[in-house]
């Protein structure tokens, strides 16, 4: 009995938290501790990441679209995963051709970009963190960077926190992964998706990933692979920085294993999507964020 009023209490608290703090002490759920109210699952109708499909509203509500103000149309440039009311965990390769970052916005519980809805929040950026290590020379090596925003959003049905796994999480193990964002929906398509598309992809082993018929050893021990041998679903062009998200085995809620990083082609046969591994980037993200991110659950 005790025991139950103290579960009580420490959820009535917000799970004693810090006061910047305003997403309840969860990360990684879709299915938010809200009432959604009957017009929050809208499909935005079936139009059609290549092979992916249209989400609902509020589906992936950690990720985000970082924005450039020159680029036509709906000015996205990659997407991203909200780790922290101010935090954003993308690929450091999105800002190869950035030179001004103040050009730079987050777009925040967007599902369709030109109609970004009463649930997006903008952001512009305090700072760019890019791995110290990243190499565009050998593969894009390190692929990983932290942007840092002006001002925290307010967490609701919209926008949650991802969560990051630390190095004990068996990401091999994870069964129900998927990828998600703005990107291509073929490979020769130059612009990116208005409305966000999801897919579910698996796992590669990376032994088979970098054998001779597939990328031939470009792949590193902090990469994943993703997809499908057969190709036809996979991330493309606009989707890097975003997440590659699994399922926990065994709570209903998903860890943001990778940040999509590059691919050959888009779709092709035994070239699937490579991934940075978050879970090996773990620490950096805890020292560039200053402290434990708040989205860390182990
Ligand atoms: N580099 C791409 C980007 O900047 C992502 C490519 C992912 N490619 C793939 N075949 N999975 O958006």
């Amino acid at each position: 009995m005790s025991l139950l009023c103290l579960l009580i209490l420490q959820a009535a608290c917000g799970l004693a938290h810090s006061t910047w703090d305003n997403c309840g002490g969860y990360c990684g759920l879709r299915a938010m501790p809200y009432d959604y109210g009957a017009g929050a699952y809208n499909y935005y109708g079936m139009t059609r990441v290549v092979g992916g499909s249209n989400v609902q509203t509020a589906d992936w509500p950690w990720l985000v679209s970082i924005q450039h103000m020159w680029i036509p149309d709906t000015g996205h440039l990659c997407g991203g995963s909200l780790i922290h009311p101010q935090w954003v965990l993308t690929a450091a390769h999105c800002f190869t051709d950035v030179s001004n970052i103040s050009l730079v916005y987050v777009v925040i519980g967007a599902t369709q970009l030109t109609q970004p809805g009463p649930g997006a929040q903008v952001r512009y950026i305090r700072q760019l963190r890019i791995h110290q290590y990243y190499d565009p020379g050998n593969n894009l090596k390190n692929d990983i960077a932290l942007l840092e925003l002006d001002e925290p959003v307010l967490c609701s049905p919209y926008i949650q926190l991802a969560c990051v796994p630390d190095v004990n999480l068996r990401v091999s193990e994870l069964i129900y992964c998927f990828v998600a964002g703005w990107g291509a929906t073929t490979a020769r398509a130059s612009s990116s998706s208005d409305v966000m598309q999801e897919a579910m992809v698996h796992l590669i082993d990376l032994k088979l990933c970098n054998s001779s018929q597939w990328y031939a050893g470009k792949i590193h021990t902090n990469n994943l692979c993703a997809g499908y041998p057969q190709g036809t679903i996979d991330t493309c062009q606009g989707d890097s920085g975003g997440p590659l998200m699994c399922k926990d085995t065994v709570a209903d809620y998903y860890w943001v294993v990778g940040v999509t990083s590059w691919g050959k082609g888009c779709a092709r046969a035994k070239q699937p999507g490579v991934y940075t591994s978050v879970q090996h980037f773990h620490d950096w993200i805890l020292v560039q964020m200053g402290a434990s991110p708040y989205g860390s659950a182990s």
